[in-house]
């Protein structure tokens, strides 16, 4: 394929990716609060907005959240494994699209691979799996209260070479080529959706900036106030060095999703002309246009401890406090947008932009 044969061109990216031994990694599950078409960063107070979106976290989270709130002091539950995470995560969703009747159906997530001690994570439901990552303890300054973010382009339809985003194409059943490095297979790892079936599911990675302009806790498209390392794509997971218009190192906060694609892997499931049948909610078949949202909202100094602590690992960082799963998913919120979210649909809901 032409990205492939540009990404090598450009020194080969993926292949120079860190791994995330020897990183200090927070990583937790988080269960869906909702999935709703909500979303406070981009379409503020409206609701339905224009695509669906899966949401993971505190329970602060509704239409309008206003700037500069700080979420944690609104919140009373997470969906999350650590207590005092009362932040907001969200992706959009990705659909199938029967080849046959052109119907519409929600991929079903499943909770991800069971990981050194982290039960939670394979207990969630739905939901995604945060990333927290620093080079080594005391490294990385962690967000503030009010701070949010959003990485990818909805509109993009081409590759981007950054690394910001990947789909994981699982080999086998039971997260089968689960070893390597988040984007850093070129076998495994596709920009665009896979263009074969994935005996495993696929499994979607959202990297966030890891930079901050250090002043501002958003910016009018919540991108500019935070960027990428000067070394580009092989410097991610937190380890390069920051621009001197971003001078201050964030986590890198990084989310996986796994979906469950392999009820649609039979031949009859896939269309005749070669393409592929998944879209995300946005009705991008592309899959480039992948992206993710975030409002930080973890309890006073938490985070910070977190990243600071000696080898921090999996969900047991700084003796951050965790909840078992049985109260993470009692945390809920009322819909504010009633409409169905399974089942087969004529269309996608709400209007994609296909
Ligand atoms: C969202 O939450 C805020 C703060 O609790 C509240 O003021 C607002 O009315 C809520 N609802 C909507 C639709 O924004
Ligand atoms: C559309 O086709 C799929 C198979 O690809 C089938 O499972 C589904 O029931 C059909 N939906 C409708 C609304 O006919």
């Amino acid at each position: 394929m032409l990205w492939q044969t540009l990404l090598l061109a450009a020194g080969a990216p993926w292949a120079a990716a860190q791994s995330l031994q020897g990183l200090n990694h927070l990583r937790f599950g988080c269960s869906q609060i909702t999935i709703e078409r909500l979303d406070p960063l981009v379409n503020p107070g409206e609701f339905p907005t224009p695509h669906m979106h899966q949401v993971v976290g505190g329970n602060a989270f509704n239409a309008t959240i206003k700037p500069n709130t700080d979420v944690a002091s609104l919140a009373t539950c997470t969906t999350c494994g650590p207590a005092e995470d009362f932040s907001n995560y969200w992706t959009a969703n990705v659909y199938y699209q029967s080849p046959t009747n052109k119907s519409y159906r929600r991929v079903p997530q499943v909770p991800n691979r069971f990981l050194f001690n982290d039960r939670f994570t394979t207990q969630i439901s739905g939901g995604i799996v945060v990333y927290y990552i620093a080079p080594k303890k005391n490294t990385v300054t962690a967000f503030k209260p009010g701070f949010r973010m959003f990485v990818g382009d909805v509109t993009r339809k081409t590759p981007l070479y950054k690394m910001q985003s990947c789909y994981r194409c699982y080999s086998g059943p039971n997260f089968g080529g689960d070893d390597m490095a988040p984007c850093s297979d070129s076998r495994l790892d596709f920009e665009s959706f896979p263009p074969k079936p994935c005996p495993g599911g696929i499994r979607s990675n959202v990297l966030y900036p890891t930079c901050w302009d250090g002043k501002n806790l958003d910016s009018p498209n919540h991108k500019d106030h935070v960027a990428y390392p000067t070394g580009g794509p092989s410097n991610f997971l937190s380890t390069g060095n920051c621009p001197s218009t971003h001078p201050v190192k964030i986590p890198q906060l990084m989310l996986e999703i796994v979906w469950d694609t392999t009820k649609f892997n039979s031949k009859a499931d896939w269309p005749t002309d070669g393409s592929q049948p998944f879209l995300l909610s946005t009705g991008d078949k592309t899959g480039y246009g992948q992206h993710g949202d975030y409002v930080f909202g973890w309890k006073g100094d938490a985070l910070q401890r977190a990243m600071d602590a000696n080898g921090c690992f999996s969900a047991t960082c700084g003796n951050l406090k965790s909840q078992d799963i049985a109260t993470a998913n009692k945390c809920t919120i009322k819909k504010t947008v009633r409409e169905d979210v399974d089942g087969w649909f004529d269309r996608l809901p709400g209007t994609p932009m296909e």
